[in-house]
């Protein structure tokens, strides 16, 4: 039977750029759809506010807050890395906000909307 309430359940998601705006409601919708969402900004207290906020408004505990500034390689990578350990694998990844370069393997458009990663 398909589920109607909560159909991401199982699917995780990070959302750059996603402490307002666009990115924001996508958190907002994907939680309450079940997904176990990570979204991103540039402020530790913002991030984590707008992450307990989601998990306030959709009753979805599986909502957590990351830090990056995306216009750093450094920050990008570091993200990825922290992303990398907190979840196993990684099912879709909307980008509301890319790196200024456009550079860098964060923002790199993703082939397939099924992505894995492997921890190392
Ligand atoms: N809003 C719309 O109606 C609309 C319509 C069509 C297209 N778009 C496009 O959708 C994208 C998002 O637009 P938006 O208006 O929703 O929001 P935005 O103002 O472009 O982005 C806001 C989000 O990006 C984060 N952010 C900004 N600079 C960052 C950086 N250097 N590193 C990491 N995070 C950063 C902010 O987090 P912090 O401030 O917490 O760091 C916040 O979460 C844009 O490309 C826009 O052109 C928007």
């Amino acid at each position: 039977m398909v589920d109607t309430t909560t159909p991401m359940a199982g699917k995780t998601v990070v959302i750059t750029g996603s402490t307002s705006g666009i990115g924001k409601a996508t958190a907002i919708g994907l939680a309450g759809m079940g997904s176990r969402v990570a979204i991103t900004g540039r402020h530790h207290d913002r991030a984590q506010a707008v992450a307990a906020e989601i998990r306030d408004t959709t009753g979805n505990p599986d909502v957590e807050g990351f830090v990056a500034d995306l216009s750093s390689q450094t920050e990008v990578r570091r993200l990825a890395a922290a992303i990398v350990e907190a979840y196993p694998t990684l099912d879709v990844r909307p980008r509301s906000k890319a790196s200024a370069a456009g550079t860098s393997s964060i923002a790199k458009p993703v082939p397939r909307a099924r992505h894995h990663t492997t921890p190392t």
